[in-house]
């Protein structure tokens, strides 16, 4: 049976699914970096390529396949999935949205190959492969993306970007869907 025929048997019956449905149909797929005849080269400059494996109203997956380059800190719109590392090693920070209206690092954690991990609803994070590793990535989401925004942590600013655009800020201007300039909550001085 072909890689999308697996896929879809797996992800088909699939309604609503909770985030342990989501991790089992993950797991009952068992997909290894082999089972891809090839993957998307990343283009220059960006830190990852992508392909859409699947796709229906209720879930999507992708396979990412990462350059060297970190990509931009972002949400995942009002999706939530789990991320299975099929080569290489993964740096994953975390943030959270701190008390001057800019997101903060929380923490990073590191995967290895065959690792699983979660990325809640609304939950802000940004990736790159570890250590020079050959990264890529299975990505398993619900509902599919939509309204990603992505964070300039420099310029202050997010944008919600269109759905062809990756987690990087959009270089063209119709996938800026909405452009926002964070502002520092500043305590007045009294
Ligand atoms: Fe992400």
């Amino acid at each position: 049976m072909t890689l999308t025929c697996r896929i879809k048997n797996v992800l088909d019956i699939l309604k609503n699914p909770s985030k342990a449905q989501l991790k089992d149909a993950l797991l009952k797929l068992d997909i290894k970096l082999k089972d891809f005849d090839s993957l998307p080269e990343p283009s220059q400059g960006k830190p990852y390529n992508r392909k859409l494996l699947y796709k229906n109203e209720e879930v999507e997956m992708l396979v990412m396949n990462w350059s060297q380059l970190e990509c931009a800190p972002h949400d995942h719109g009002n999706s939530y999935g789990w991320i299975q590392v099929l080569s290489g090693t993964s740096l994953n920070s975390v943030y959270e949205m701190s008390g001057t209206g800019l997101p903060s690092e929380l923490f990073h954690e590191y995967h290895q190959i065959g690792k699983y991990f979660y990325a809640p609803k609304k939950a802000i994070h940004k990736m790159q492969a570890f250590d020079q590793s050959n990264l890529v990535t299975l990505h398993l989401y619900s509902p599919p993306i939509t309204g990603m925004k992505v964070y300039d942590l420099e310029k202050c600013a997010a944008c919600v970007v269109s759905d062809d655009c990756g987690a990087w800020w959009p270089d063209e201007q119709h996938q800026k869907v909405k452009e926002i300039q964070l502002k520092k909550n500043i305590k007045n001085k009294e």
